[in-house]
Order: structure tokens, then C-alpha cells, then sequence
């Protein structure tokens, strides 16, 4: 039997010095993959606005589109942990909005916990959450539902004074009750810092290799992204390999060798 993978296990492999492996799927199908992977959490992050849905930001993604690809996720998934993003401004209005649209993407869409992004600005969003019995994961470095603020998807903490109010957001985060929080594109030495900071587990993406964890978006470890970040990796060409099946099927279509008669029925 899978033992399914709890917001507990990430305190508890931090303290056993072990790595947390986390992906983002947005599709039932890719989850399964995940999941039969060993993958230990799938975030059905909000990048499926930019990586599935074709938008330049995370901004334009809405909660009923968070619900779907949620749900869809839940449907394939048996052992891993799955989060959701709360995509933005629906958790940065009132507490109420909060827990409410929190609410809908566990009771709808099967969610297991959220992410919000941001520090101080959403503590109070998050002790209300947890209080309620919502975990909570944070998300501190490059916020992408800021992307108009900071004007780009630009490294973060790049100098002592903000990474002092990033160690200060983390801790503020903690003392919050996440469970876990998601440094992006930071300095490797500032994410040692917080993660030694820190009782709970940090979880990188561009922060270097002494985070508690990594999480990267789907389509780039597998080679679906013509472009990548420097720090995703991609663990597979699949790009090249659908395009070359693709067109095999539509030369077999226009010669007329596809379908033969193995394919046909009699
Ligand atoms: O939406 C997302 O995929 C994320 C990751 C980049 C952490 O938030």
C-alpha cells in the first residue's frame, strides 16, 4: 500500500536531514506519472496560466480555473501531497475571501493544502487559514503574481538589507504556521540562511542546493520549454520527441500509411 505523503512528513524529513522532491501537474494524467514516480508533493501551481493556458503572467489565472486543474490533479493522485496556489486576489482582500476561496479549492477541487505568496502582507490571511485547519505553504523570493511591481521575473534578495526582510518574512511565516515555505530564485547563501532559520522546510527553486527541497514546473523538467530558466533542468528532450512523432503521423496520414489495416476494423 502507498503511504500517502503528509504537510507532517516535510517537518519530519527536514529533521531527518532528508530532501523533499516536488513538481507542479496541472492534468489527472501527469499526476499519475507523478505520483507513480515517487514525486513526494504536486503543486498545481498557478504557472498553468503561463505553462498550459498561454498567458505572459501568473495574473490572469482565476479561482475556477485553480478548482479545475485541481481537481484533476486530485482524480490522478493517490500518495503525493497536493497543494494548490490561491491564484491572485483571492486571498489578499479580506481573511474572509481567504478561508472562503481556500475553502473551495480543497472542498472542490481536492486540495490538501494551498500556497499563498508574500510575507508580512499575508500573515494575517494565513494564521486566519490555519486556524481554520487549512495548511498553509509560504512563498518568499520572486513572487510572480507581483511580476507588475517588481517589473520582471528578476532575482530576488539580492542584497543584505532585502535579504534581512526575507529571513524576517520567513520567520514571520513560521511563527504563522506554514508548514513549509517555497524560496524562488534567491541567492544559495540567503536560502542557507533561512533554512537553517527555520524548524520547518524550505523548498527551492532557484535558491541554490541547501534548501530542504526542490520543486520545479513540470514542463521544463521534461524538455516541453523552449526556453528555460537558469535553474530548471530539463531531465528529458520531450519537445523534439513530440514534434518528430508529430509529423510522422502527418506524413503517415498524407501518404496514406496510416491507418493500415492493423489499426482498421474488419
Ligand atoms: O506556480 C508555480 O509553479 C509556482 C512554482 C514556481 C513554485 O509557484
Amino acid at each position: 500500500m502507498k503511504i500517502k505523503f503528509r504537510t507532517r512528513d516535510f517537518k519530519e524529513k527536514k529533521q531527518r536531514g532528508e530532501k523533499i522532491a516536488m513538481l507542479t501537474a496541472y492534468d489527472a494524467n501527469m499526476a499519475r506519472l507523478l505520483d507513480r514516480a515517487g514525486v513526494d508533493a504536486i503543486l498545481v501551481g498557478d504557472s498553468v496560466g503561463m505553462v498550459v493556458l498561454g498567458f505572459e503572467t501568473t495574473v490572469p489565472v482565476t479561482l475556477e480555473a485553480m478548482i479545475h486543474h485541481t481537481a484533476a490533479v486530485s482524480r490522478g493522485t493517490e500518495r503525493a501531497l497536493i497543494v494548490a496556489d490561491m491564484p491572485f486576489m483571492t486571498y489578499e482582500t479580506t481573511t474572509a475571501e481567504a478561508v472562503r476561496n481556500a475553502g473551495r479549492l480543497m472542498q472542490e477541487g481536492g486540495a490538501e493544502a494551498v500556497k499563498v505568496e508574500g510575507g508580512s502582507a499575508v500573515l494575517e490571511a494565513v494564521k486566519r487559514l490555519v486556524d481554520v485547519g487549512i495548511p498553509v505553504m509560504g512563498h518568499l523570493g520572486l513572487l510572480p503574481q507581483s511580476v507588475h511591481r517588481v517589473g520582471g521575473f528578476l532575482r530576488q534578495a539580492t542584497t543584505p538589507h532585502d535579504a534581512d526582510i526575507l529571513l524576517a518574512d520567513a520567520l514571520a511565516l513560521e511563527e504563522a504556521g506554514v508548514f513549509a515555505i517555497v524560496l524562488e530564485a534567491i541567492p544559495s547563501d540567503v536560502a542557507r540562511t533561512v533554512t537553517a532559520a527555520v524548524s520547518i522546510a524550505t523548498i527551492g527553486i532557484g535558491a541554490g542546493p541547501e534548501c530542504d527541497g526542490q520543486v520545479l514546473v513540470l514542463h521544463d523538467v521534461l524538455g516541453l520549454t523552449p526556453n528555460l530558466y537558469k535553474f530548471a533542468k530539463a531531465y528529458a528532450d520531450l519537445r523534439s520527441e513530440v514534434i518528430a512523432a508529430l509529423q510522422a503521423y502527418a506524413t503517415d496520414v498524407r501518404t496514406s500509411a496510416f491507418p493500415d489495416d492493423a489499426h482498421s476494423f474488419h
